[in-house]
Formats: structure tokens, sequence, C-alpha cells
């Protein structure tokens, strides 16, 4: 207090220097999120925590919530469950003042032996969709903002992908098109009436075949009021994607879905780029910003969320090799160009903007 006024007297006291914006602030002032796929066990690293917590409103699970690894014995007592590190994430983003994402309740991937080889008869296969989603939704009603309920249910092509839950008889529905996705969407409604229900889908977000027919799907959903509120684009992109027409294709096709009245996530995003050299990466913080402005003129485009925020754990190097450093932090934490060309493109104040001083990293 002394000091205070002593300083005050001189003349020395200053207003506390402006400071620089996090994604998540500048996200917010536009009524967006910015989110990230994260893994419980990373938690325990401090970096990690402290930079989830500072630039994200959004996370979502990258694994842990998916068919196999939360719901791996058969049965719906809580004795075939596995909630610790799904529990964990949510106790997370609560303590940050962060939303929950789920992902994802029906896919064809990553599902338990249980379900995948158990040879289940009609009635069993019946109640592992229904008890699944019933169960998983249920334990965190009113804590999860948003879930992709069903998830890449579409092959390339526009047909339907052949899956354990398409193809089976179990669930009542085998080859009569997309009732098995609505039926997924009528139970997650019944298990949380609140809860934002997306498809997500990747290879979806130009126009084309693919596009064509989630777009006539969910149309014909929203026409008979089967309970979807929104349409996740994942958004894996190579660097060389970053093409005018390209973009143009996205927002059309991004246009198109939100005059169904849907919401619009990115979900997934991350663009991999061959090396990690100063040009390889202003190219990928062309594109990353380019994205982000695209949903930025989108006022249904929500949620801007990245695949993984650090490349230290990206999952791209595994699966395109070759490729990797996709993501807004590089291995060591640090903000790479793609970070501030995401901020800039959020209307976020950098930490470099002359209005603060010459505080640059
Ligand atoms: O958990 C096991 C671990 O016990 C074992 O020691 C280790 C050995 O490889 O494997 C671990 O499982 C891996 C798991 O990720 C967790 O790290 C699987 O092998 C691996 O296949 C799995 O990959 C995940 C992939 O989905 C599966 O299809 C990626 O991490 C995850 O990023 C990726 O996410 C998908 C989205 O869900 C849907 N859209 C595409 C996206 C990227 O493929």
């Amino acid at each position: 207090m002394t000091t205070m006024i002593l300083a005050l007297l001189l003349g020395t006291a200053s207003t506390p220097a402006p400071t620089a914006d996090t994604l998540r602030s500048a996200a917010a002032r536009t009524g967006r999120d910015v989110g990230a796929a994260v893994g419980p066990h990373l938690l325990d690293e401090p970096s990690y925590r402290t930079v989830l917590a500072r630039e994200f409103s959004v996370l979502e699970a990258e694994n842990v919530m998916k068919f196999g690894p939360i719901h791996p014995r058969p049965g719906s007592d809580p004795s075939a469950f596995d909630f610790e590190g799904s529990d964990r994430l949510i106790e997370f983003a609560k303590a940050n003042r962060m939303k929950a994402r789920g992902h994802a309740l029906i896919w064809h991937n990553q599902n338990p032996t249980w379900v995948e080889k158990g040879n289940l008869g009609i009635v069993e296969l019946n109640e592992a969709f229904e008890g699944h989603i019933a169960a998983v939704v249920g334990r965190y009603k009113g804590r999860i903002y948003a879930w992709d309920v069903v998830n890449e249910a579409f092959a390339d092509d526009g047909t339907l992908r052949h899956t354990v839950w398409y193809d089976r008889p179990g669930i009542g529905l085998a080859d009569q098109g997309t009732a098995y996705i609505e039926r997924a969407f009528r139970l997650a409604r019944k298990a949380d009436p609140r809860c934002k229900l997306f498809y997500n889908d990747y290879g979806i977000e130009t126009l084309g075949p693919k596009a064509d027919a989630v777009y006539e799907m969910l149309k014909d959903f929203r026409a008979r009021k089967v309970p979807v509120d929104g349409i996740g684009f994942q958004c894996h992109f190579p660097v060389e994607m970053n093409k005018p027409d390209v973009l143009d294709s996205i927002e059309r096709n991004f246009a198109r879905f939100a005059k169904l009245g849907l919401e619009i996530h990115i979900t997934e995003l991350d663009i991999r780029v061959k090396d990690g050299s100063v040009a390889s990466l202003q190219a990928q913080a062309d594109f990353y910003g380019k994205l982000t402005e695209l949903c930025m003129r989108q006022p249904k485009c929500k949620l801007f969320q990245t695949w993984g925020f650090t490349d230290r754990y990206s999952w791209v190097p595994r699966f395109f090799r070759g490729t990797g450093w996709a993501l807004l932090f590089d291995e060591n934490y640090q903000k790479k160009p793609s970070y501030d060309a995401v901020l800039k493109a959020l209307g976020g104040k950098p930490k470099s903007d002359p209005e603060l001083g010459d505080r640059k990293r």
C-alpha cells in the first residue's frame, strides 16, 4: 500500500500492461470455442496441463471415450466399463472452466473384441448398442456439451460403410440405410435431452459424393425431426490442400450444412507437412489461418478444434510416414507460426503487438 501511494506521488505508477490473448480468450469474444483432443495420461505432464488449460476452452478425448476403451467388457453393469480416463478428463475440464466434448459413441474402429468378434446374437448386439449409448451418455449427462454420436459411417464413394453395426441383423436394421444411425441419435437424445448431438466424418469437408451422401442423410433427419444438432468436419489435411478452389469448396459445403440449421464443428484439424523447415511451417501457418478465417465467416461454425495440440503427441507421424509437425505447438510446447496465424484470424492480440510493447518471444 505504502509503495503504491509513493508511486502515485512520484508519478511512477502505471496501469498494468494489457495482457496478450490466448486462443480461448480471442475465440470467446466471437462466441466460438477452440478445442483440442487429449489423453488423460498426458495430464501428468505440467507443460501439457498448463498449455491445454491456458489456450483451449474445449477438450475432447482422443481415445478413452471410444467403445473399446470405455466399455471393454460385455454387459451394462458398472463392471463392464472403464471410466477412469474419461472421468479424469471431465474433472480437468471442470476445474479449468472448459467444456468437454464426447468422441465417439458408434464407430467401426476401436470396438472391443466382445462386440467385434463375439458373434453376438440379435438380442445381445441390440443390447450392446442400446446399453452402451444409454450408459455412457447417461454417466456424463449435463457434463458433456456435445457428443459425436456416430463417426465415419460412410465410405469415400458415399455408400454406407460396412461395419458391425450396419451389417449384422442384431440391431434389426441391417441393410436399411441410415436407420441404425437414426436410432443412435434417438437413443443419445433420450439419455441426455440437452446435449448437442453430432455426426462426425472425414473426407466430407469439400463438395463431393461423400459430402453429398452425408448432406442427404442430415437433410432427411432434420426434415423428420431426428435429433441431430450438428456436423463435425474432421479436417485431417496435407498442406498441399491449401488452394483457393479447395477453400472455396469447403466454404460452400459448410454453407449448405449451415442452411439445414446445423451447428458446424471443425473437430480434428491437423495440417501435416514433410519437414519442420521455416518454409514448411510458414506454408502450414497460411493454411491454418485461412481455415480459421473461413470458420469466422460462417456464423454456424462454433468450434475450431485440433487433433492434439503439441507435435510431441500427434497421431500423424505414426499414420502418415514421412510427415508430421501438424499442430500449433512444437514438441517443446512452443508456439509455432500456425499458432500466430490462428490467433490473428480469431482477432486475438499477439504478444508482439506494438500496443503491448516489444515483448516478442
Ligand atoms: O492403448 C494401446 C496401448 O495399450 C498399446 O501399448 C499401444 C501399442 O501400439 O497401442 C495403444 O493403442 C493405440 C491407441 O491409438 C492409443 O494410443 C492404438 O494402437 C492406435 O491404433 C490408436 O490410434 C488412434 C486412432 O484413432 C485409431 O483409429 C489415434 O491415437 C487417434 O488419434 C485416432 O483418432 C481418429 C479419430 O478417433 C477419428 N478420426 C480419425 C482420427 C485419426 O485417425
